[in-house]
């Protein structure tokens, strides 16, 4: 599906400053992936027949040692997606020759699941040396990820690169951050070919997961208690974040985004943004911002209609996992280890 089908065009509540920035925006996103992915959902059929059997039994053992493995790995695909598109760049180390992105703001002392994906590709590569690349790998194993923890399912197309580059500036500037205001976020998702729809599904893969005290500080000791409703309950629970979360220290200190399921892959966490209780400042934004009319309105389906949630996310983890470079189908490779660009 060419990208530009589902590069949504701005909502009417936009005021018409934002309604030309998100026009612009969108039309830059059509030239950057105007083509589309020549991908596959049997590209290994005849070269790695069991690859997806392969992947599957890793991430069993994985999830099953620890739940919040599968978070931990849908996340690494998503900011692999989001800068140059899903080419296994997240995955390189740093060098002396390439500075890469796992030291960007946003990653470093944050992404996990590196040693699982070194871990899916040995077995890999001792079964089908030099085939399946780590872009491809990456994105199977977070499928399953999802499968794992309750999640829907949905068929993979295939046939990614690696990417021989990394880019620490645009894992700098792409990936969204928790302290950005509503429109900033939907511009991020906007620019890379995907709509208001997708970005309100797939920040429902914040429904398994953990965020660090320093990513919801502001958000616990600021308006949180604004957008929640009065109840004792909600106090406690405050309360509880805050002393897990000190004003001061404690930056690394985790806590669940969805309290009420953290290791399952459900709606709970849209019912939490109803409550006004979401824990990241970004994600309480989809439903209590005052710019939040079209945000709001699908946070509500989805809180009300799982299945709806579980089709929209299948069908918008297939749109980010389609945002490939064009060049990266010449210039890419397949790594035989994800860390470090073949010699
Ligand atoms: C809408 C914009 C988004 C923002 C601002 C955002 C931000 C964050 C932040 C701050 C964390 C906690 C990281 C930490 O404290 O170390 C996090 C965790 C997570 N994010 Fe997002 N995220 C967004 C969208 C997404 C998307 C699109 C996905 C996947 C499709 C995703 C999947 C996850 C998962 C699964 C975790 C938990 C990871 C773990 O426990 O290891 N996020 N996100």
């Amino acid at each position: 599906m060419a990208l530009s089908q589902y590069a949504k065009p701005p909502t009417p509540f936009l005021q018409h400053s934002a309604f030309i920035f998100f026009s612009i925006l969108s039309v830059y996103a059509i030239n950057l992936h105007a083509t589309d992915p020549p991908l596959t959902l049997d590209y290994y059929s005849s070269t790695c027949p069991n690859v997806l059997e392969i992947v599957r039994k890793e991430m069993e053992c994985a999830v099953l040692s620890d739940p919040r493995n599968a978070a931990s790995i849908l996340r690494l695909h998503f900011h692999d997606c989001f800068v140059q598109g899903c080419d296994g760049s997240v995955l390189l180390d740093d060098t002396i020759t390439l500075r890469g992105e796992k030291k960007a703001p946003t990653n470093i002392r944050s992404l996990r699941g590196f040693r699982i994906i070194d871990g899916i590709k040995n077995k890999l590569e001792s079964e089908c040396p030099g085939i399946v690349s780590c872009a491809d790998m990456l994105t199977i194993a977070a499928r399953d990820a999802v499968i794992l923890v309750g999640g829907p399912y949905w068929h993979v197309p295939l046939g990614r690169k690696d990417s021989r580059t990394a880019s620490f500036s645009l894992a700098t500037t792409n990936l969204p951050t928790p302290d950005q205001g509503l429109l900033t976020l939907i511009s991020k998702f906007l620019y890379q070919g995907l709509s208001v729809t997708d970005m309100v599904a797939l920040a429902g893969a914040h429904t398994i997961g953990m965020a660090r005290c320093v990513n919801f500080r502001e958000r616990i000791y600021g308006d949180f208690q604004e957008t929640a409703h009065k109840n004792p309950l909600t106090e406690i629970y405050l309360s509880n974040l805050k002393s897990g979360c000190p004003p001061i220290g404690g930056d690394d200190n985790t806590t669940a985004m969805d309290y009420f399921s953290p290791n399952l892959f459900d709606n709970s966490f849209y019912q939490i943004l109803l409550r006004g209780e979401g824990l990241l400042n970004s994600d309480q934004e989809m439903y209590s911002s005052k710019l939040a009319l079209e945000t709001k309105e699908l946070v509500k389906k989805y809180a009300f209609d799982p299945i709806a949630f579980f089709q929209q996310f299948s069908d918008s983890m297939v749109k980010m996992g389609n945002i490939t470079d064009p060049d990266s189908f010449v210039t890419g490779e397949v790594r035989k280890n994800c860390r470090f660009i073949n010699t």
